[in-house]
C-alpha cells in the first residue's frame, strides 16, 4: 500500500523510511534509521523533486504512482545525486519516458556517469536564477556547491515559499510518521542527531554552507523541504541559527570534551580525574572513550563545545590507534577555532602528546590551552597537581571573566540597575569565613533615591539563615549564558552540608568581604538589610545598596529563558510513570497524590510548582 503525506494542497511528499541500514555511507551508524525524501507537485504540470536510495524503491514507485493517478511525470527536478537520492532516477525515466530533467551542469554529466540512458535528450542543465513554470507554482533554481557534493542545486518555490533544500537542514532518523518538525520535538529528541549529520557529512565546507545561507536569507521561507529528516514549517530561524554556528565553527556551548584512548586504563584514570576536576569547577564536560564510541559522535561534540582535551597511550611509538583515527578525521573535517590541551601517556618512552598536537594545532583557529601532560604509566601526585591546573585553566576560559572592579571603595553605579530583569540570581552570604549561596528570581529594586532592592528568600535555605544574622547579602544577576550545572550547584543543594563554593576559585569579592559570581553574571549588587518580614515560607529583606557595580554587556537570564534553553527537558520514558515533576529543578515525586505541602528536596519549591508526568 502506498504511504504518504501531503505537504500542502498540491505538493505530496512520496519518500519512505528505513530502519535496516546499518551504515549510512558504509561510515555512520544509524541506529533510528534514516528517511529519504522525495516530493511531488500536481500543478498543471507534474514535478518529482528527486528520487530515493534502493533500499525503499519499491515503495517509492508505489507512492508515486498513487500521487500521479494515471497523470504522466512532466519533470524530474535532480538537485543531488548522490545515490541515496538519485538510485531511482533511470528506474523513473523506464517508467515515464516523456519525463524531462532539470539540473545543474555538473549533474548533467554525472547522469551520464551513473546511468546508460540518453541524458542529452531529455535533460536542460540549469543555471542560477533560472525558472520552471508549472502552471501555479514558479520555481527558481539556486547553486549550492558542496552542500553536500559540487554538483547539488537547491529549488525555491516563489509562489509557497518552499525551499527544497537537498541535503541541507536534514537529520539522521526515521520520520516515523511525523513528516513536520512541529509533530516531534526536535531540539530535545533530534538535534543531537542533526548536529552528527551536519558535521559528518558537510562540516568540512563551512564556507560553501555560509554562502547557500547568505543566500537563503535574501528569500521569504515559509516551509524548508529536505532530502533526509522533517519538513520544517514552523521554528525554522531555531534550526538556521545552529546551521549559522555550526558553518561557522563557532561552539553552541562553553564546555569540554575529553576523548581518551586507554589501554590499561591508567590514561582512562588521568581522563577521569581531569573530568571531575572540570565539574567541580562548574564547566560542563562530556568523556568519550575513543576505543568504544564511533568518531562520528565525538565530531558532533567537538563541534558543539569550546574545549577540546584529547589523552592517550603511546602505542607503538605512535598515537593509540582509535585516537588516531579520531584526530585525522577531525583533521579531515577541517574543525576550527577550539581550545585544545593534550595528555600522554608512555610506560618508557611518551611521544604521544606531540604526535597528537602535530595532527590538531595546524588546524585554523586551534590554540593550545596548557603544556601537554605527560604520564608515565600512571598518575602520581605531581602529575594530578598538572591535572588540577589543566582543569584552572580550562574553567578560567570557559567562565567568562566579569570585568574587574577596583573594589577598595563602593560604589553605586546607576547603569548596573539597568540589568535587572524578572530574572535569576544568585544571592550570597558569609557565616564567619564560610561563604554560602542560593538561587532566587526574586530581586528587584525598591527605591532609586536612596537606593534599595528587595529580595525574598526561602527559610528552608540556610543562605537565608545568614542573610537574617549577618545582615548583609550579595546580589549576582545572572546571565543567559550560564550553565545548568551553576543552578544545580547554587539551587539544587543545601549549603548546610555542601561548600557550594568548592572549586569556584577566589577571584571575587566586593567591599562588604562577601562573594559576587564572577562568571556568569553581569551586574552585582552590595546590601545591607533594613528590614526582614516573614511571609510564610519566606522572609522579605528590605536592604540599602551599599555598592553595585556592572560586570558584563551579556545580556540577563529571563525565567522563560531559563526555562526554554537552559534546564534540561525531561527524557521521553517508555513507560509512564505516576506521579509529579517539579518545573523548577525536574525532581520527580513518585506517587498517585502529590501532598499539598510537599516541598520539593531539591529546590525547596512547595506542591503549587510541580506538574503531573
Ligand atoms: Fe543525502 Fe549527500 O546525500
Amino acid at each position: 500500500m502506498f504511504c504518504v503525506r501531503n505537504v500542502t494542497k498540491d505538493l505530496t511528499w512520496v519518500g519512505a523510511d528505513d530502519r535496516r541500514l546499518a551504515m549510512f555511507e558504509g561510515v555512520y551508524g544509524v541506529r533510528d534509521g534514516v528517511s529519504y525524501n522525495s516530493y511531488l507537485l500536481l500543478d498543471d504540470k507534474t514535478v518529482l523533486f528527486d528520487t530515493v536510495d534502493r533500499a525503499v524503491c519499491d515503495n517509492f514507485f508505489e507512492n508515486v504512482a498513487a500521487v500521479l493517478n494515471g497523470r504522466k511525470l512532466d519533470y524530474l527536478v535532480v538537485q543531488h545525486m548522490e545515490p541515496d537520492h538519485a538510485a531511482c532516477i533511470q528506474d523513473i525515466v523506464l517508467r515515464h519516458p516523456e519525463v524531462q530533467i532539470l539540473c545543474s551542469g555538473m549533474t548533467k554529466t554525472m547522469l551520464k556517469q551513473f546511468f546508460s540512458f540518453d541524458v542529452d535528450a531529455r535533460t536542460t542543465a540549469m543555471k542560477e536564477g533560472d525558472t520552471l513554470d508549472t502552471g501555479h507554482h514558479t520555481y527558481t533554481f539556486v547553486m549550492a556547491p558542496m552542500v553536500h557534493w559540487p554538483e547539488v542545486m537547491m529549488t525555491y518555490d516563489t509562489t509557497d515559499k518552499i525551499l527544497f533544500s537537498a541535503d541541507a537542514f536534514g537529520t539522521f532518523g526515521a520520520l516515523n510518521g511525523h513528516l513536520f518538525n512541529d509533530e516531534v520535538d526536535f531540539m530535545r529528541d533530534y538535534l543531537d542527531e542533526a548536529r552528527r549529520y551536519y558535521t559528518n557529512i558537510v562540516g568540512k565546507y563551512g564556507d560553501q554552507v555560509q554562502a547557500i545561507l547568505k543566500k537563503a536569507a535574501g528569500l521569504e521561507i515559509a516551509m524548508v523541504c529536505p532530502l533526509h529528516g522533517f519538513v520544517w514549517r514552523s521554528h525554522f530561524g531555531d534550526f538556521l541559527e545552529k546551521y549559522l554556528r555550526w558553518s561557522s565553527y563557532t561552539p553552541e556551548e562553553q564546555g569540554v570534551i575529553i576523548a581518551y584512548a586507554s589501554v590499561y586504563g591508567n590514561t582512562e584514570n588521568a581522563a577521569n580525574l581531569l573530568a571531575c576536576r572540570l565539574a567541580e569547577r562548574g564547566v560542563p564536560v562530556k568523556v568519550f572513550d575513543t576505543s568504544v564510541i564511533p568518531s562520528s559522535y565525538v565530531i558532533s561534540d567537538a563541534f558543539k563545545y569550546s574545549h577540546l582535551v584529547f589523552a592517550s597511550t603511546t602505542y607503538n611509538a605512535g598515537i593509540f590507534i582509535s585516537m588516531e583515527e579520531l584526530l585525522h578525521d577531525i583533521a579531515n573535517h577541517q574543525l576550527r577555532n577550539r581550545k585544545v590541551a593534550f595528555l600522554e601517556n608512555g610506560s618508557w618512552a611518551p611521544t604521544s602528546g606531540q604526535l597528537m598536537a602535530n595532527i590538531i594545532l595546524p588546524l585554523k583557529g586551534m590554540e593550545r590551552i596548557a603544556p601537554t601532560i605527560s604520564l608515565k604509566s600512571s598518575v602520581k601526585e605531581d602529575k594530578a597537581a598538572e591535572i588540577d591546573a589543566l582543569a584552572d585553566a580550562i574553567a578560567r576560559d570557559i567562565k567568562p571573566a566579569a570585568a574587574p572592579v577596583d573594589t577598595t571603595a563602593a560604589v553605586v553605579e546607576n547603569n548596573a540597575f539597568f540589568q535587572l530583569s524578572y530574572g535569576l540570581f544568585v544571592v550570597t552570604a558569609k557565616d564567619g569565613e564560610r561563604d554560602c549561596g542560593c538561587i532566587v528570581n526574586t530581586a528587584a529594586q525598591l527605591t532609586d533615591t536612596p537606593k534599595r532592592m528587595t529580595i525574598t528568600v526561602n527559610k528552608a535555605n540556610y543562605t537565608h539563615d545568614l542573610i537574617l544574622k549577618s545582615g548583609v547579602f550579595n546580589v549576582s544577576v545572572l546571565t543567559e549564558d550560564a550553565p545548568f550545572s551553576l543552578f544545580q550547584r547554587f539551587g539544587f543543594h543545601s549549603g548546610r552540608d555542601t561548600d557550594k563554593f568548592a572549586g569556584w576559585g577566589e577571584e571575587s569579592r566586593s567591599v562588604n568581604g562577601l562573594r559576587y559570581l564572577g562568571a556568569y553574571t553581569n551586574a552585582f549588587f552590595s546590601c545591607r538589610v533594613i528590614e526582614a518580614r516573614d511571609c510564610g515560607t519566606h522572609t522579605l529583606f528590605i536592604a540599602d545598596v551599599t555598592e553595585a557595580r556592572v560586570l558584563g554587556s551579556a545580556p540577563s537570564v529571563t525565567y522563560a529563558y531559563y526555562f526554554a534553553h537552559i534546564k534540561p527537558k525531561p527524557p521521553v520514558t517508555a513507560e509512564k510513570k505516576k506521579g509529579f515533576v517539579c518545573k523548577i529543578c525536574g525532581y520527580v515525586y513518585e506517587g498517585e497524590e502529590l501532598p499539598e505541602d510537599f516541598v520539593c528536596p531539591l529546590c525547596k519549591h512547595g506542591a503549587a510548582d510541580f506538574e503531573p508526568l
